[in-house]
């Protein structure tokens, strides 16, 4: 039968699982979409939501994950497969790790491209043509990138090929060494920026618009928020279960993923309170959407001493960031062939890449060439699946980001959670967090078998009577 051996390594120690753990959930998702989706839905309300889904849903997704995944000690379906018939339920169960499988495959489609343009920054940082540069000729910088489909193709194609090549080598070895020195030097140089976000002024201002609360703006920011939680911890796909099928025996998983789940929220905020002033002082607009990050660093590097040099250095980071995230989106799929099939790792990692950069190139085009085909269109005349040149509706990359953010994740941690809570159950949650203060467990397995599903259930209720 596929899969009767357990994974072949075990990780030295759990610092390695801390560190591709946190290398997959910081990313693109805390230094660009972060900031750009609190500018969109308005700031505060969503920042505040956004903390109260990481809490409840998404660090509970993030230990049933980590759970199964060192019980399981296989790729996430044939551990989700294994678990239900040892306790006697049923194999669907691994269906949401089918679908988180290809929800990875999904993200990593557009999260390529989009890191496609970091790699594309790092050049034009180190040319110097940022120097001196208004918020203005920023923008119209980005707006020149974003129209060119065969430079974006070309930065996408790059990519790509760097994830399938970290994934055939294996995930462990190369990985461990990198985020040693990325992750430090990211904290440092986000506090540089925070530093000259304080110089422009208008740094209360941005500090306001996170942590004002506004009731009024709760209702829009519900989904979103609750899908980026997921989105930011790398949760409800299995890439944190794929990990945790490494993790040694007796590492503390609570301790462990709490430092994780830190880290994660303190540089998305950090990012933020960098962020904002740099668009307040610039003039820009908060919710100018995916092209906020790109259009106010530029500003920032373009207007401070040795400005280039760092410049050049914080879009390495970010591509690094992005780079040990996308491996792990990647990893859940490929350890499912390759579980199935021994040998075969790096055939599976090339085809599914292609499979992969493919799908990404509708990203590529949704800015250009297709900007004005529209997907789940509602206009005056009712609804449509897809249109041209209509107002409204979503573009292929902000279809296939609503898609995996705010149905295929949270769908898939309910699915992770329900199992944790109920279907392992109290005894092997004990065991695996090896706990012995009784109210302890029954506070995380209320946590995991009524509050985190109930929360997810609850933003998809009030997102239907929207
Ligand atoms: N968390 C990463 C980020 O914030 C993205 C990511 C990596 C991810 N692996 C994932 C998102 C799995 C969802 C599922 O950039």
């Amino acid at each position: 039968m596929a899969g009767d051996k357990a994974v072949a390594q075990v990780w030295a120690s759990r610092w390695i699982f801390i560190l591709a753990a946190t290398g997959s959930a910081v990313g693109l998702g805390n230094i660009w979409k972060f900031p750009y989706m609190t500018g969109v839905y308005g700031g505060g309300a969503f920042v505040l939501i956004y903390l109260f889904c990481i809490a409840l849903v998404g660090m509970p997704v993030m230990l049933a994950e980590t759970l199964i995944g060192r019980r399981g000690r296989h790729s996430p379906v044939v551990s989700l497969q294994n678990l239900a018939v040892e306790r006697g339920a049923s194999v669907r169960w691994a269906w949401a790790a089918v679908m988180g499988l290809i929800c990875g495959l999904l993200i990593l489609s557009f999260y390529s491209v989009v890191a496609g343009w970091s790699l594309s920054y790092i050049i034009d940082m180190g040319k110097g043509s940022f120097t001196g540069i208004s918020g203005d000729a920023a923008g119209a910088a980005f707006g020149a990138l974003t129209a060119d489909p065969v430079k974006l193709i070309i930065f996408h194609t790059i990519f790509m090929a760097m994830t399938a090549w970290v994934i055939t080598r294996g995930v462990v070895a190369g990985l461990e060494r990198a985020l040693r020195l990325m992750m430090p030097l990211l904290f440092l140089l986000l506090v540089v920026l925070l530093g000259y976000s304080v110089t422009t002024g208008h740094f209360m201002d941005g500090v306001r618009f996170l942590f004002h609360f506004d009731p009024a703006q709760v209702k829009d920011g519900l989904l979103p928020a609750l899908g980026h939680a997921f989105f930011t911890l790398s949760v409800g796909v299995g890439s944190i279960m794929a990990f945790g099928a490494y993790m040694p025996r007796r590492a503390p998983i609570g301790a462990t993923i709490i430092t994780v789940g830190l880290l994660d929220t303190v540089v998305a905020l950090a990012a933020g309170l960098a962020l904002f002033p740099i668009v307040f002082a610039a003039g820009l607009e908060p919710g100018a959407g995916p092209g906020l990050m790109f259009v106010t660093l530029p500003v920032a590097f373009g207007n401070i001493a040795f400005g280039q040099v760092m410049g050049v250095v914080f879009f390495v980071l970010v591509a690094l960031a992005a780079w040990s995230s996308s491996i792990s989106m990647l990893e859940p799929a490929v350890a499912y062939f390759s579980d199935r099939h021994a040998g075969g790792r790096a055939r599976f990692t090339w085809l599914l890449a292609l499979i992969c950069w493919v799908l990404g190139i509708g990203t590529v085009l949704s800015f250009n060439e297709w900007a004005e085909l529209k997907f789940f269109v509602t206009g005056a005349d009712g609804f449509a699946l897809w249109a041209w040149g209509v107002e409204g509706g979503k573009t292929f990359f902000d279809l296939v980001d609503y898609l995996t953010s705010r149905i295929m994740l949270p769908l898939g941690g309910l699915v992770f959670v329900l199992f944790a809570g109920w279907v392992l159950g109290r005894e092997v949650v004990r065991e695996e967090l090896e706990l012995k203060n009784p109210l302890f467990l029954n506070l995380l397995l209320v946590l995991l078998r009524v509050v985190a599903p109930l929360g997810i259930a609850v933003v998809f209720v009030a997102e239907l009577l929207k």
